[in-house]
């Protein structure tokens, strides 16, 4: 599948699916209406959550949002590259209404990866890009999952292999007094940090023992069809392992490590393919190791607890 043929649908109001450094998106047209509105269609997206346009550059972005400096400082450190900037809707800012959900802020990111660009340059208009699964499910990091996922609700995937960075990006709120971490991703919030000075975590946010307590606040998400178990010191008979570092338990019946050598940036490119790895019908439930909750570790420990709430349905989807 070219470049030229993808953009070509996507002018039409058509959906493709395309690799970025994060996870895959399923893109189409941010100023067109209709076909944003077929984006929440095929995700089966409960309520419509606001999704990110994604742009080549900082000078793209600015025709899209009201630009300010610290927009200006993050895009020059961090883009391309797993960081989106929530900023105020420009006057004549050519995104569809739908794409961000009646809000008056646009979400933007610069992805880092050779095809997203091209498909963007090549059709000459940001792209809104949420992750391509359907809703509440595991997000992909290879072609195959899209494909497992969303099934023929989505024409054409660009298939570029595994996503490097494994996460979705790191969604910062420019719009608040500081600076907001409206959820942790791909760029640290410590390196973030570095460059404009301490920002907010969002109360969405939930930090190590409080989050443990009250798994039932949590929204369910990036969820497996079986159960998650967190912090796993010792394993049952029936559980699949997902390990991390060199002091793996014995007795599971199938061990995945995120990584041996206890990295937090490898631990995240495997997370989600080996998820969907251990969620098979011989595993009763899935163990997951202890992972530090410092830098990348943040991000990774957001979206196992996500995975491991309750969604009060049972689980299975
Ligand atoms: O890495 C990523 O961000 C991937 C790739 C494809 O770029 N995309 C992605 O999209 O993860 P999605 O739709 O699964 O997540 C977008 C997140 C959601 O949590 C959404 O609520 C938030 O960004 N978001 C989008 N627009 C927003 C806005 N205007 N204000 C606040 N949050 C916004
Ligand atoms: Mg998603």
């Amino acid at each position: 599948m070219s470049i030229a043929q993808a953009a070509r649908l996507i002018l039409e109001g058509g959906l493709v699916a395309f690799p970025t450094e994060t996870v895959y998106g399923l893109g189409g047209d941010a100023t067109n209406e209709r076909a944003v509105a077929a984006i929440f269609e095929a995700k089966g997206r409960p309520q419509f959550n606001p999704l990110i346009s994604h742009v080549l550059d900082a000078g793209e972005a600015r025709r899209l949002v009201r630009w300010n400096e610290t927009a200006d400082k993050l895009a020059a450190q961090f883009w391309p590259g797993p960081l989106t900037l929530v900023l105020p809707r420009a006057k004549d800012s050519p995104i569809a209404l739908l794409a961000t959900a009646g809000l008056d802020t646009v979400a933007v990111r610069a992805p880092a990866h050779a095809l997203a660009q091209a498909l963007i340059r090549a059709v000459g208009r940001p792209l809104a890009a949420p992750s391509a699964n359907r809703s509440g499910a595991v997000s992909p990091t290879r072609a195959e999952h899209v494909a497992e996922s969303l099934g023929d609700r989505v024409k054409m995937i660009l298939d570029g292999g595994s996503c490097a960075v494994g996460l979705e990006s790191t969604v910062l709120d420019l719009t608040a007094a500081t600076p907001t971490l409206l959820r942790p991703g791909g760029v640290t919030r410590e390196a973030i940090e570095a460059v404009i000075g301490p920002i907010a975590l969002s109360d969405a946010i939930p930090s190590g023992n409080a989050a443990r307590k009250s798994p039932g606040q949590l929204e369910s998400h990036y969820a497996p069809a079986r159960p998650v178990r967190l912090g796993a010191i010792t394993i049952a008979a029936d559980e699949g392992l997902l390990a991390f570092g060199r002091d793996v338990p014995a007795g599971a019946r199938v061990t995945l490590n995120l990584s041996p050598g206890g990295e937090l940036a490898e631990a995240a490119a495997n997370l989600f393919a080996m998820l969907r790895a251990l969620d098979r019908p011989d595993i009763g439930r899935i163990a997951v190791m202890p992972i530090p909750e410092t830098g990348l570790g943040l991000a990774i420990n957001d979206r196992l607890r996500r995975a491991a709430a309750d969604d009060g349905t049972g689980r299975r989807r």
